[in-house]
């Protein structure tokens, strides 16, 4: 089966942020999960380069969108790779064949007849150089940006006929209750929808930082129709002689923040059913990382700044963290004396204490070599339907969920280790059957969570699983017992040193 994965394509304006890396992660661990099962998988992830953000904020640095976009989407591609994303490519809406791919999709939406001249009539920010709805004003009139003063403007635009797709919304979210997830975010959308459509500008005029209207160039398509099919022009030039359009699209699942939910699971949709593409099968929501304010934490000062953390703690750590300590689709608070709490207490300790513990024992009571043995019968009611467990789990996009049954695991052997004792074992030569089992049930118990792991830990869960002789990721054998004994295992050193917090200097 293919499996098509996208993150939303994150704006040039500024500096890539944990916000970003948050849905980068997500849609990594999907995409590698998916990977494991065996399916062909497609990640995709971005930058939003035309529109009015990106004009203002070059024009403040006093250079051009372009240089902007290109100084900017290099970071966004580093983020990507430190975070060791393992996207198959990485969309520039100012690739040329996204632009033509844009104008021919525009142009079907135009030929179906469901485009028509119109007046926007309605409040302009100057300094954003966009209209805004009533409710978005404070105080009346005042742009909730920049806090000025706003008048009422006009401007002719090409309009997109979003009211006429009310009904064909309502039935696709009548038919398919999954399209949106989590629940609450479907209930939101399709109340939107309910609520009434009104037509949407599908051009500005007043902008030239786009692409043109195909019938009429002086006017550049709205940036978020622009950026919203970048879904699915990717697909027909990401290899250079192959369109992979067939193959991957509809996309299985949009990972986006709760932000851009209406674009998504509105707008989005109604666009390709007025384009005769078929509509994406999934739209997943995810909720806020909220960075309020925090003391100062010792080694990270007060921000989760991505690109620090992954090089001091590796990427890792910090997906561990997000996904671990936000439940995926809430809001939540992270911070930096958070994530070096869970560093220390669940990364080193109760799983790379659990790794290094069992190591050791194996070369010093068994030569190195895991015992051939049967799983512990406690251990393994426990794991019995894990994988199958985190398989339904990813499926529903519930990525701290799944990433919670495998800790509950983590934890268990922890608590095995300490109620077998097997260095008490190692002394009583009657017990050598009895210390073969708890060493083989730890190996093995080690190995089926590092395979699950892997996706949401990949480096690490590959350093342990070599060091316990396995290479295998594959998902059919993460199960208790499905490898026996008899591999050699190897040096890991430490999987989570503890980081010393910077010098300060004394000046
Ligand atoms: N360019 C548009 C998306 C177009 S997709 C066709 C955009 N870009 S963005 O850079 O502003 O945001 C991209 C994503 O990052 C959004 O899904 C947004 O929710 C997410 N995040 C930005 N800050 C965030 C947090 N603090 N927490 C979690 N995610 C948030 O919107």
């Amino acid at each position: 089966m293919s499996y098509y994965v996208t993150t939303p394509i994150y704006y040039v304006n500024g500096e890539p942020h944990l916000g970003h890396a948050y849905t980068t992660i997500a849609a990594d661990v999907l995409a590698r999960h998916m990977r494991q099962r065996g399916e062909d998988v497609f990640f995709l992830t971005g930058t939003d380069e035309h529109g009015e953000p990106v004009t203002q904020a070059a024009e403040k640095l006093g250079i051009t969108p372009r240089e902007l976009g290109d100084r900017h989407a290099v970071r966004f591609k580093q983020l990507a790779a430190t975070l060791n994303a393992t996207n198959d490519f990485f969309i520039r809406t100012t690739d040329p064949e996204h632009m033509e791919k844009v104008a021919q999709v525009v142009r079907r939406i135009h030929d179906n007849g469901h485009v028509y001249a119109g007046t926007y009539e309605g409040w302009y920010c100057p300094r954003c150089a966009d209209f805004k709805t009533e409710s978005e004003l404070e105080d009346g009139n005042r742009c909730p940006i920049h806090k000025i003063e706003l008048e009422i403007e006009k401007e002719d635009n090409w309009f997109f006929r979003l009211s006429t797709f009310q009904e064909p919304l309502e039935r696709l979210y009548a038919e398919r209750t999954d399209f949106v997830i989590p629940r609450n975010r479907y209930n939101e959308a399709l109340a939107f929808i309910k609520s009434g459509l009104r037509d949407l500008s599908l051009s500005r005029a007043r902008l030239k930082w786009g692409v043109p209207v195909p019938w009429d160039h002086s006017q550049v398509i709205y940036v978020w129709i622009d950026a919203l099919l970048n879904y699915y022009t990717a697909l027909s030039y990401a290899r250079e002689d192959e369109d992979l359009t067939e193959r991957y699209w509809p996309a299985h699942v949009h990972l986006i923040g709760k932000d851009i939910l209406k674009f998504h699971a509105v707008i989005w949709p109604a666009m390709l059913m007025a384009a005769d593409i078929e509509v994406p099968r999934r739209v997943g929501i995810h909720g806020y990382l909220l960075l309020g304010e925090h003391k100062m934490s010792k080694s990270l000062g007060n921000v989760i700044e991505p690109f620090h953390v992954a090089e001091v703690y590796g990427a890792d750590a910090l997906r561990f963290y997000v996904l671990r300590e936000v439940s995926f689709g809430a809001d939540g608070e992270v911070s930096p004396e958070g994530f070096e709490t869970r560093y220390t207490t669940e990364l080193a300790n109760e799983y790379g204490n659990l790794a290094s513990r069992t190591l050791a024992m194996l070369s010093r009571y068994r030569d190195g070599v895991v015992p051939d043995a049967a799983p512990a019968p406690r251990l393994q009611g426990e794991f019995e339907d894990l994988a199958d467990t985190v398989c339904r789990r990813l499926d529903a996009i519930e990525l701290t969920a799944a990433l919670d049954e495998i800790w509950q695991r983590v934890k268990l052997l922890n608590r095995y280790v300490q109620d077998e004792e097997p260095w008490q074992l190692s002394k009583d030569e009657g017990a050598a059957e009895q210390l073969d089992q708890v060493l083989y049930s730890l190996a093995e118990g080690l190995r089926v969570v590092s395979v699950l792991l892997h996706p949401f830990m990949p480096g690490s869960a590959e350093r342990l699983l070599a060091a316990l002789g396995q290479e295998d990721l594959s998902l059919d054998g993460a199960r208790l017992g499905a490898v026996g004994g008899g591999a050699s295992i190897a040096e890991l050193g430490q999987l989570f040193p503890r980081v010393e917090p910077p010098e300060r200097s004394a000046a």
